[in-house]
């Protein structure tokens, strides 16, 4: 990510990044990370009903989908949903979810779905009982007095099972605050 992204960046500054194609932050490969852990956070099971955050137009989404599992993403930019679909020629539709003053791009088969809102309005009477989560640079793009709210939403939407898998750099976010957060259920990967 350029180095102006950084800091304080409002819904409105990144829907206009998206709005002008200044998106240098898109990882268009699988992320490393992801390639490493992801058998950790599927532990064995199918189907698994996935929560990404601030996703961007990530590629994990097309690879978890592709091996039959569930997608849902929450994203303000909605070129980056769009171009999701077109560039890996998906087939969708979109409805108006007024709870989240914001609209619902579902593929046809019903496993992915994008929401395109600002998370602080997301709640868990839109999707709950996630039983997992993949915030890559999420947390990272977190304003730093708005970082424990965030928590707190995943928080309310995960399942008792749930495996998260958070990566972040430490520039804003320390392994002890992660594991004050989220409290026993932390381990620490590289
Ligand atoms: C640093 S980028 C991370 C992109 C993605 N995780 C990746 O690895 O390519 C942050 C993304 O979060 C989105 N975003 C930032 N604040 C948001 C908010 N409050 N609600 C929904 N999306 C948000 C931006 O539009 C941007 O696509």
């Amino acid at each position: 990510m350029e180095e102006d992204y950084a800091g304080d960046v409002t819904v409105e500054e990144w829907r206009k990044l998206w709005k002008d194609g200044k998106t240098d932050f898109v990882n268009s490969e699988v992320c490393p990370m992801f390639s490493k852990h992801v058998d950790k956070m599927l532990n064995s099971r199918e189907k698994v009903k996935r929560l990404f955050l601030f996703y961007g137009k990530v590629v994990e989404m097309k690879w978890l989908w592709d091996k039959g599992h569930e997608v849902v993403g929450v994203e303000c930019g909605e070129e980056a949903i769009k171009d999701f679909f077109t560039e890996n020629k998906i087939d969708y539709s979109i409805v108006e979810v007024p709870e989240v003053k914001g609209k619902l791009y579902k593929s046809d088969d019903g496993r992915i779905r994008l929401y395109c809102c600002d998370f602080y309005l997301f709640n868990s009477a839109v999707e709950s009982d996630f039983e997992a989560v993949w915030d890559s640079g999420a947390l990272n793009a977190v304003n730093l007095d708005d970082q424990e709210k965030y928590v707190n939403i995943i928080k309310s939407l995960i399942g008792n099972k749930c495996i998260n898998l958070t990566v972040a750099d430490e520039l804003s976010v320390t392994c002890e605050k992660l594991r004050n957060w989220f409290n026993g259920g932390f381990k620490n990967y590289t």
